[in-house]
């Protein structure tokens, strides 16, 4: 039943991600109906959309269904659906199959597959069309991620009157990368149909410009970049975050502290609980992660009865054959360490293969003595930064990959290369067996930064050069 629709071109403010901003949930009376589903973007998105009568276009996540638009909580959404073939060759495929790897430093080999640039294509024209329908005039319309790079030049094609962001919520790789892309020209085209292309970082933005100038042919002039059609196209970094406060105010509620000591005891109450928290990708570093807890463990410089590694990893991508490998590789890792240390009833790798409750796992960051975050590359991770922001009084350390985006903002982590080996299981012991006082020097100028720039900040800052005032 389609329930009160956003109306055809009113959206001042309109979102276009991937994915919708609510899941869908079972109700008591065992109707099914939507609930926002969590995350900072999300939380920082939508009082801008209520703000400024705002509609999200995004897919509902699941494959061959038809779900009509409807308004939620005051703004619009607008599903786009996929067909079982478009989620295989948009979704899996040229998004997660080729773009993922080939962004993230071809960590695994992208795959290059023309059927999955024509459906990418097709997919890409279907939210720009659906954009295009509910975008009032001159609206500004905000473009996330590397699912959907050329919806900002299909849009403006359509709608040359509004205002188009884009922001890359990862990497933007370096051209001897990326030129091995087939569709290279036609994916920088239709980014350069943004007015503004935010990434995480400077390198990224600095990629993008080299890349510009070199198969576009385009003046550029440190952020700006010159379009022969007259446009001014501003691309540089705007580094996201978390709803800081948000989390601290979870982690210090009466359940988040008792499960946090239920967790503690559970795990046998040990010296040091180290953490980590992905989803089970190959760009988090999980496998150096896994054999450098494992040699720790079995050299007995980590004592396997009193210190415990408690690794979640959240399914994802699960139709993707490299992750179906991943998955394998740890289980096999994992079973091998815990069956050759440790003893009955003692496990010293604590491994999940699960989603939680963001109540769980704020009561896992209040729990972990070391977190650990130790990705090949990373555009941002949120993780790192919830850590921090979860740790009021409590010490707490954080080892992290200096190839992670977030290392250029948390300068007082114990900082790894995660691929050499020797250097993270040094980081790791000296993060554990560092002084009182140091943990708190450091968590505390770490707290300070994320703090500081928060999830609203950055959606401030994107929009003020955007020229789209946020009135909260
Ligand atoms: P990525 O975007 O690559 O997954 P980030 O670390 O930037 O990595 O963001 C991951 C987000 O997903 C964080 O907000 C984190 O809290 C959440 N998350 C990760 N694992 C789980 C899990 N098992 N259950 C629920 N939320 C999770
Ligand atoms: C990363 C990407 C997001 C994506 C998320 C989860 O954070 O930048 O665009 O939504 O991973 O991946 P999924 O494929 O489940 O949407």
């Amino acid at each position: 039943v389609p329930r009160d629709a956003p109306a055809a071109g009113t959206s001042q403010f309109v979102v276009v991600a991937n994915r919708l901003p609510v899941d869908r949930v079972q109700n008591d009376d065992d109707s099914s109906g939507w609930a926002l589903s969590p995350g900072g973007l999300v939380t920082a998105l939508i009082p801008v959309m209520k703000d400024h009568g705002g509609t999200w276009v995004g897919w509902v996540g699941s494959a061959d269904e038809h779900i009509q638009p409807f308004t939620f909580d005051g703004y619009g959404i607008m599903p786009v659906d996929l067909s079982a073939q478009e989620f295989n060759e948009y979704y899996e495929g040229m998004s997660n199959a080729t773009f993922w790897p080939l962004y993230h430093d071809c960590v695994e080999h992208p795959e290059y597959h023309r059927e999955w640039w024509d459906s990418y294509m097709e997919v890409n024209q279907r939210f720009a069309t659906a954009a295009a329908e509910v975008a009032a005039p001159g609206a500004t319309v905000w473009v996330q991620d590397y699912q959907l790079q050329n919806v900002p030049a299909l849009l403006r094609q359509m709608r040359p009157d509004l205002k188009i962001g884009f922001f890359l919520h990862i990497p933007f790789p370096p051209s001897e990368l990326f030129m091995q892309l087939p569709w290279r020209y036609q994916v920088i085209s239709g980014l350069l149909g943004s007015d503004q292309i935010g990434f995480q970082d400077p390198g990224s933005a600095r990629n993008f410009a080299h890349l510009v100038r070199r198969l576009a042919g385009m003046r550029t002039q440190g952020d700006r970049i010159f379009s022969p059609d007259g446009r001014v196209i501003l691309a540089r970094a705007y580094p996201i975050s978390i709803d800081a406060q948000g989390i601290l105010d979870l982690s210090r509620t009466p359940q988040a502290r008792a499960e946090a000591e239920q967790l503690r005891e559970d795990l046998g109450n040990p010296d040091k609980i180290f953490l980590g928290v992905d989803r089970l990708d190959y760009t988090k570093g999980l496998r150096h992660r896994v054999r450098a807890f494992g040699e720790l463990f079995t050299s007995g410089q980590l004592d396997p009865m009193r210190n415990v590694y408690l690794q979640i990893a959240t399914p994802t991508r699960e139709g993707v054959a490299r992750y179906q490998v991943l998955r394998s590789i740890i289980d096999e890792m994992v079973g091998r360490i815990n069956s050759s240390v440790g003893r009955i009833g003692r496990s010293p790798i604590e491994y999940r293969h699960a989603s939680y409750p963001k109540m769980a796992l704020a009561a896992m960051y209040r729990a972990a003595d070391v977190m650990v975050v130790t990705p090949l590359r990373d555009g941002m991770n949120l993780v790192a930064k919830e850590y921090v922001a979860s740790h009021d009084s409590d010490a707490g350390a954080l080892v992290l990959s200096e190839f992670a985006g977030a290392s250029l903002e948390l300068k007082q982590a114990y900082m790894v290369n995660p691929y050499d080996l020797n250097g993270m299981k040094n980081q790791l012991l000296r993060a554990a067996g560092d002084t009182h006082a140091n943990h708190v020097r450091r968590m505390r100028s770490m707290r300070k930064q994320v703090f500081r720039h928060d999830i609203d900040a950055w959606a401030n800052s994107f929009l003020t050069d955007l020229g789209t005032e946020r009135s909260v």
